[in-house]
C-alpha cells in the first residue's frame, strides 16, 4: 500500500488519549495529564544526544517553556503508529512574552515544529525520542545560542539581544558552496488515490548497503509533499542523459506530470519511470523535521538498474553521464 496508513480502533483510542494529554499539558499547563500515557521507567532522549530526561524534568521543562511562552498553543499534525511505536509530527505556535531561558521577552511570535519518536510498553509512553530542542525557540526568536543567551543575562542587556550571523555564511556564500557539487537527478514519487505524483530532487544520498538505507530531501511547499509524507513507500528514479525533458517537468508546478511520460509501478505500487538509469522503491521508515524540509530515510525493497548512462547536474546545468573525463 502506498497511500494512507490505518490505524486500529486501539491505535486510535491511543491518539485520542495522547492528543487530549498532550493538549492539557501544552496548551493548559496541567503539566500531569502526561503521567497517565508515561510509564513508569519513562525517558526522554533529545537528537544531539546528552542526558535523557525522566518524567519529572520534562514536566519542569514544559513548564519554564510555557513560563516564557504563555499562550502556547500546539497542534498534532499527524501521528503514525505502527504496534508498540509510533511517529508524532506537531507544530507548536507562541509568543515570546515572558523571559525564556534567561533572555528577556521580545514579544515575537515563533512557530516551531518537530517530530517524537515514541516506544510504547503495556500501552504507554516508555522511551521518546524528539528532534527538537528548546533552543530552537531561541533560534527562531533571532538569538544564536544558549551561550549568547547566558551572557545576555549576565550582562542584563534588558530588551535586545542581538542577532549576529557572523558566523555564519551569507546566502550568496551557501550557493556558491553548493554549485561546487556535483550531484545526479532524481525523481521521487508516489501514488495518491491512484495517480501518480513526483518531483525533481537532487537531494538524494546513500546511506548505507546492510541494511540498504537511502535518503531524500523535500522542501515541504512541495506539492507533492503531503502525498509523499502519507505513503508508506516511495519511488527514487536515477535520470539518465535521455530524460533532459522528464527533469523541466518534474521540476515544474504541472498538475499532470506523468502525462507524457512511460512508467510503470514497483510492486507496492510506487510510479517507477521507463528509460531512467536506475530506479527503486523503498519503504519510508524516518521522517526527519528540518525546518523547511523533511529528510526521509528510506529502507529499499526494490531495485531495477539499466545500462542508460545517468544525467550529470552541476550548478544549475545538466550534462551527459556518459562523456565524463577521467582524472
Ligand atoms: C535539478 C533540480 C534539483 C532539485 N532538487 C530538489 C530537492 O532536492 N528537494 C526538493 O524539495 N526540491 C528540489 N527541486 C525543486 C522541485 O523539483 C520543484 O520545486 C518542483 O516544482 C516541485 O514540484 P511539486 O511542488 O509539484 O512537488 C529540484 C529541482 C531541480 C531542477
Amino acid at each position: 500500500m502506498v497511500t494512507g496508513i490505518t490505524v486500529s480502533s486501539m491505535q486510535q483510542t491511543f491518539e485520542d488519549t495522547l492528543v487530549n494529554a498532550w493538549t492539557s499539558a501544552w496548551d493548559r499547563g496541567e503539566v500531569d495529564a502526561l503521567k497517565s500515557i508515561s510509564s513508569d521507567g519513562y525517558t526522554r532522549h533529545g537528537k544531539s544526544g546528552g542526558s535523557p530526561m525522566n518524567l519529572d524534568q520534562y514536566l519542569d521543562e514544559i513548564r519554564a517553556i510555557r513560563q516564557g511562552f504563555p499562550d502556547l498553543s500546539t497542534t498534532i499534525d499527524s501521528i503514525i503508529a505502527d504496534g508498540e511505536r509510533a511517529a508524532i509530527f506537531w507544530t507548536t505556535t507562541g509568543t515570546h512574552t515572558e523571559t525564556f531561558l534567561g533572555v528577556p521577552a521580545t514579544g515575537k511570535s515563533v512557530v516551531t515544529q518537530g517530530s517524537n519518536q515514541v516506544e510504547l510498553r503495556d500501552g504507554l509512553i516508555h522511551r521518546e525520542t524528539v528532534t527538537w530542542d528548546g533552543t530552537e525557540l531561541l533560534n527562531a526568536l533571532g538569538i544564536r545560542s544558549l551561550s549568547d543567551a547566558i551572557a545576555a543575562e549576565k550582562e542584563q542587556t534588558a530588551e535586545v539581544v542581538v542577532v549576529d550571523l557572523s558566523g555564519e555564511p551569507d546566502l550568496d556564500a551557501m550557493k556558491a558552496f553548493n554549485r561546487q557539487f556535483v550531484t545526479g537527478v532524481t525523481v521521487v514519487t508516489t501514488m495518491e488515490d491512484g495517480k501518480p505524483k513526483g518531483l525533481a530532487v537532487n537531494a538524494y544520498s546513500s546511506i548505507s548497503l546492510e541494511p540498504p538505507l537511502v535518503m531524500v530531501c523535500v522542501q515541504k511547499t512541495s506539492s507533492t509533499y503531503p502525498a509523499l509524507f502519507a505513503s508508506t513507500h516511495l519511488g527514487i528514479n536515477i535520470l539518465s542523459r535521455e530524460q533532459k525533458d522528464t527533469v523541466s517537468t518534474f521540476a515544474s508546478k504541472s498538475t499532470d506530470k506523468f502525462a507524457d511520460i512511460e512508467w510503470h509501478q514497483g510492486p507496492e505500487g510506487s510510479p517507477l519511470i521507463d528509460s531512467s538509469s536506475a530506479m527503486i522503491e523503498a519503504e519510508i521508515r524516518e521522517r526527519f523535521q528540518a525546518k523547511t524540509h523533511t529528510i526521509f530515510v528510506c529502507r529499499v525493497r526494490h531495485a531495477e538498474v539499466t545500462d542508460i548512462e545517468p544525467m550529470v547536474y552541476k550548478a544549475g546545468r545538466f550534462y551527459d553521464g556518459a562523456n565524463l573525463a577521467s582524472l
